[in-house]
């Protein structure tokens, strides 16, 4: 009863943020996102007889409190569906992400513990049921399923069997790379589960977020599938300064942005005036995104490294879903 998997983590061009079901974790609009192969979780889970809890390592050190709960109450899940309820594991997990720097360490985290702990228990799930339950651990997980571009539908019912991810296009599909900039790998202020909930309950902006969507899901999916750069750029960066707006409309009012954040982001916008194409997404922290295309990976790596308060620049090609070892 023993399995292992790997996945990637994902970053949304079309950001989930917002949910309409805070335990089932089901969102309030549709998300799509690449898959990057640079950084990644690998988790083995094994369930024994001779455990009396569940025990998690992260690069090998031992994990407790909030986290381990979370991997607790996700596995409490798994553990159900297999009609497996008094059965408890050792999870061992290494991860290739800074962790709570913005770079949904989540996403691949709970993908690669979906996969493995119900391969561990025989659950035989396609990659959207797969998708399904990935989702209940954390919702931008659910599209590190699948390589390349992922679509999460955020579905109508009310007990969320219509909302998983579903793949776009293959990591073949187009060779569009982006850059993570580390800017700061503090632990953040303000959660992305607690920043989301307070913009849904209280911000102003939160409803023009939510109308917006569909028009920027019509457009990113019209240049993924014709290999428009400019478009796929234009409408990932306004879609990230569209949900960075509604947190400053909540209240207590909050931003993820550093004055580094904003650096980056003028500098991003005064390359493209040289003729550089690039153009920059923002999670739940300081740290920005690049996506660019492979001819131009030199020069923007160079001006990136070279911008103030830039620790790091790590560089990623569209990565796979979920493997098996
Ligand atoms: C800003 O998936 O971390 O990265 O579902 O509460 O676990 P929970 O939230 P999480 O939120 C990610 C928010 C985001 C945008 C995105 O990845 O779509």
């Amino acid at each position: 009863m023993q399995a292992t998997a790997k996945a990637h983590t994902n970053i949304a061009l079309i950001k989930y943020w917002g949910k309409r079901n805070e335990s089932l974790i089901l969102p309030t609009n549709n998300s799509l996102s690449l898959t990057l192969d640079g950084f990644y979780t690998e988790t083995t889970v094994h369930f024994s007889e001779y455990l009396e809890k569940d025990r998690f390592f992260l690069d090998n050190k031992k994990v407790v409190g909030v986290p381990l709960n979370r991997v607790t109450s996700f596995l409490d899940l798994v553990r159900s569906l297999a009609g497996k309820e008094n059965l408890f594991a050792e999870i061992r997990s290494v991860n290739k992400v800074p962790t709570a720097a913005g770079f949904a360490s989540s996403a691949s985290g709970f993908a690669a513990l979906a996969a493995a702990s119900s391969r561990a228990l025989n659950l035989n799930l396609n990659e959207q049921e797969l998708s399904r339950l990935t989702r209940q651990g954390s919702g931008s997980a659910c599209r590190s399923v699948y390589g390349g571009f992922a679509e999460w539908q955020q579905g109508s019912q009310l007990d969320g069997a219509d909302s998983y991810a579903v793949q776009i296009a293959s990591e073949d599909h187009w060779d569009v790379r982006m850059a993570a900039l580390v800017l700061s790998a503090e632990e953040k202020d303000v959660s992305s589960r607690e920043g989301m909930k307070r913009t849904v309950d209280t911000s102003p902006f939160f409803e023009g977020w939510v109308n917006s969507i569909p028009a920027d899901l019509k457009t990113i999916k019209e240049g993924i599938s014709s290999r428009d750069f400019t478009k796929v750029g234009e409408v990932t960066e306004a879609n990230c300064l569209k949900m960075h707006a509604t947190t400053l409309g909540a209240t207590p009012p909050f931003t993820y942005w550093h004055h580094s954040t904003l650096l980056v982001m003028q500098a991003i916008q005064s390359m493209r005036k040289k003729g550089i194409p690039a153009y920059f997404t923002i999670d739940a922290g300081p740290n920005v995104k690049v996506l660019y295309l492979p001819e131009f990976e030199d020069i923007i790596k160079n001006e990136l490294q070279a911008l103030p308060g830039v620790k790091d620049v790590v560089l990623s090609r569209a990565g796979k879903g979920i493997t098996y070892k």
